[in-house]
């Protein structure tokens, strides 16, 4: 059976909101968070797509001033929420890394 990581949706205060969340890849601890917006979730992994660096400086700290964008705090690259795709930055046309997941009525399963 597949390992699994459970985040509470009421732990999502508003929209848009993130929660950051560890697992192990090849025995290396990785992080990665999910986002609700727009009344969606997605799960991404923390990585920026220009350097093998974490998105958040400040820790769950994901989103740009307004909301709109997931923002890198090391160089700004700009990704879209729903897609991952980067619109603006040293890595525009790269995808953040989505996760796969499932949903119950009170969770987010993420899969490992
Ligand atoms: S490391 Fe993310 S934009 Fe450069």
């Amino acid at each position: 059976m597949a390992e699994s990581i459970k985040l509470l949706k009421k732990d999502f205060a508003s929209d848009p909101s993130t929660s950051k969340f560890k697992f192990f890849e090849y025995g290396e601890e990785k992080t990665g968070f999910a986002l609700f917006y727009k009344g969606s979730y997605y799960v991404y992994k923390n990585q920026c797509q220009h350097l093998p660096v974490e998105l958040d400086w400040v820790d769950n700290n994901f989103l740009e001033d307004e909301g709109s964008f997931i923002i890198c705090a090391t160089h700004g690259a700009i990704y879209e929420p729903t897609s991952g795709l980067c619109v603006s930055g040293p890595c525009k046309g790269s995808s953040l890394k989505s996760m796969s997941f499932t949903m119950t009525k009170s969770e987010i399963v993420v899969t490992l």
